[in-house]
């Protein structure tokens, strides 16, 4: 299939790339490289674009006779989004209105969404959500990740044009290969500050919050490996492919590990005992947030292959390392 990515140079993106290619797809990498890299691009034309430019868009799509696209550039920092909504809004939904307006007029008729577990907000009861959990976004984050969704879903209740919206949970870890992974200094995710922290390049590591009603009182994520991920994205891509309507699906393994579960496991696979500070709640982090992923399961025939804390950080302490090795020396 020829294949339009958006973000394809992100750290998602470009695994996504990456497997496309090893799967024999025609790809468009669509980035306007504002957090990703050219050199994360492993197949493909890279297209350097901004979402804003609707003429460019026009033109590539227009010209690239694509069978689907997938859209991965977004901006992803929670807290920045609370201090400046309008820049999520603007790129995170109006930009993606622009892409979707784009396919209508170019005539592409599947599109794969990222979406995001924070459209849930905070749940009720236990944390695990299905996919008919009401949305209800408590930062303009997943509010503008949820607006796209509710544009997809009318859109293609109004025409022939079909997509699938994947909620990501907690994605960490990288490439088996360690040739491509998490590479923007500005992270705020758990997992990539505790390795940062192990490899000396911060000096401590912040825990947000040791009174939630959870087991040890730290917050609890289903955490993710990049390439299950990336395997449900493949399967949505054959799913519209093989003539599948408009779906929703979760993507988590269905359990969660506390803050201070994955701080130990960092610990003892980067063998540093770094410094951890215990610190106040981050404003609207839900104490426990986990997938019920029996749908895309089920209906997909999605079965993840590294359901395993261990395996994600490990994949991810490797990358860690080369990544700052290779910046240190310039190669990237
Ligand atoms: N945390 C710390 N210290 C840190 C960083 C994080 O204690 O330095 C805690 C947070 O408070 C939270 C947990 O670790 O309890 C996970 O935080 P992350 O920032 O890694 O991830 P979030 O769960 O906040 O958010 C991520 C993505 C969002 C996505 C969400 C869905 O960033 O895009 O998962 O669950 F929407």
């Amino acid at each position: 299939m020829k294949i339009l990515v958006t973000g394809g140079a992100g750290y998602i993106g470009s695994h996504m790339v990456a497997r496309l290619g090893e799967l024999g797809h025609d790809v468009v990498i669509y980035d306007n490289l504002s957090t990703g890299h050219d050199w994360a691009i492993l197949h493909g034309n890279l297209v350097v674009g901004d979402l804003a430019d609707r003429a460019l868009l026009k033109t590539v799509l227009e010209a690239g006779n694509f069978d689907a696209v997938m859209h991965f550039a977004a901006f992803i920092e929670v807290n920045e989004s609370v201090r400046d909504p309008l820049k999520y809004y603007r790129n995170n939904y109006a930009n993606a209105l622009n892409l979707i307006e784009s396919c209508r007029d170019a005539g592409v008729k599947r599109l794969i969404f990222s979406s995001t577990a924070a459209v849930y907000g905070i749940p009720d009861g236990g944390g695990k959500v299905v996919e008919g959990t009401p949305l209800s976004p408590i930062n303009p984050y997943g509010e503008s990740k949820a607006m796209v969704e509710k544009t997809l879903r009318d859109f293609s209740a109004a025409s022939d044009f079909r997509y699938v919206s994947l909620r990501y949970f907690n994605v960490a870890g990288a490439d088996e290969q360690s040739r491509i992974g998490q590479a923007y200094d500005n992270a705020t995710h758990l997992i990539t500050l505790a390795l940062r922290t192990a490899l000396g390049k911060r000096d401590e590591l912040n825990i947000f919050g040791t009174d939630y009603n959870t087991q040890d009182g730290t917050c609890i994520r289903d955490y993710i490996h990049v390439r299950d991920l990336i395997e449900a994205h493949v399967l949505a891509l054959n799913h519209l492919a093989d003539g599948g309507g408009s779906r929703i699906f979760n993507c988590g393994y269905g359990h969660g590990y506390s803050v201070r579960e994955v701080v130990a496991k960092v610990k003892k696979i980067t063998g540093v005992d770094f410094r951890v500070v215990e610190t106040g709640r981050r404003e609207g982090d839900p104490p426990a947030l986990t997938a019920d992923s029996t749908r895309i399961r089920e209906e997909l025939g999605w079965k993840p292959a590294h359901d395993d804390l261990g395996f994600i950080i490990k994949t991810a302490w490797k990358w860690e390392k080369l990544y700052w090795k290779k910046r240190e020396s310039g190669e990237i």
